[in-house]
């Protein structure tokens, strides 16, 4: 069950897109960005993220998993990736969060191995207590605390993802 007052509200959220699709541009002005979204937990943050960005944008997406019931199950599953290669683009992996950091440092990795011209990774929460593999993110929206969130995109058994604020959840005992 959904617990407390919203994390972050619809507004604050709303703010920190914008902020960060700022400083996106100010990394990438002159450039065209090939956005890659990992589903489908970032399909909300992703398309307000995008539409945030002043800039020539593609985008493409990637479905992974690497999530059970809440407990990371500590390995990652693709199960669609970019069909259009992606050797000479700058490439901006955007996520709704970084946990273990495991199913991002596999995407990385396998992105790398095509030779874009760069690679960034963009993501609306972090949760560094929990990292167990070093991700280098470069545009983090909100650092939260070790908790289960669901809400604007994120799920708990694909549920909850329809919610426009965050929040914290506790499994119903
Ligand atoms: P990681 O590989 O452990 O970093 O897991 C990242 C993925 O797990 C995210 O992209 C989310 O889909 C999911 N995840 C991690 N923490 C949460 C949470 O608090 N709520 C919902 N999904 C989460
Ligand atoms: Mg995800």
């Amino acid at each position: 069950m959904i617990t407390g007052r919203p994390l972050f509200t619809t507004e604050q959220i709303h703010e920190k897109v914008i902020e960060l699709a700022g400083a996106i541009y100010r990394d990438y002005t002159g450039k065209e960005v090939l956005a890659v979204g990992i589903l489908k937990g970032a399909f909300i943050f992703f398309a307000d993220l995008i539409r945030a960005l002043k800039l020539p944008v593609t985008v493409d997406f990637i479905v992974a998993t690497s999530y059970f019931k809440a407990v990371s199950k500590g390995e990652t599953t693709i199960y669609y990736e970019p069909r259009e290669p992606v050797q000479g683009k700058n490439v901006l992996l955007i996520d709704d969060i970084i946990d273990t950091g495991i199913s991002l440092n596999y995407i990385r990795e396998k992105i790398l191995a095509q030779r874009p011209e760069s690679l960034k990774i963009c993501v609306l929460l972090d949760k560094k207590e929990r990292r167990i593999t070093n991700v280098p993110v470069d545009y983090v929206g909100f650092n939260i605390p070790n908790q289960f969130v669901v809400g604007y995109g994120l799920d708990y058994e694909n549920k909850y993802r329809n919610l426009p604020y965050i929040a914290a959840f506790k499994k119903e005992t």
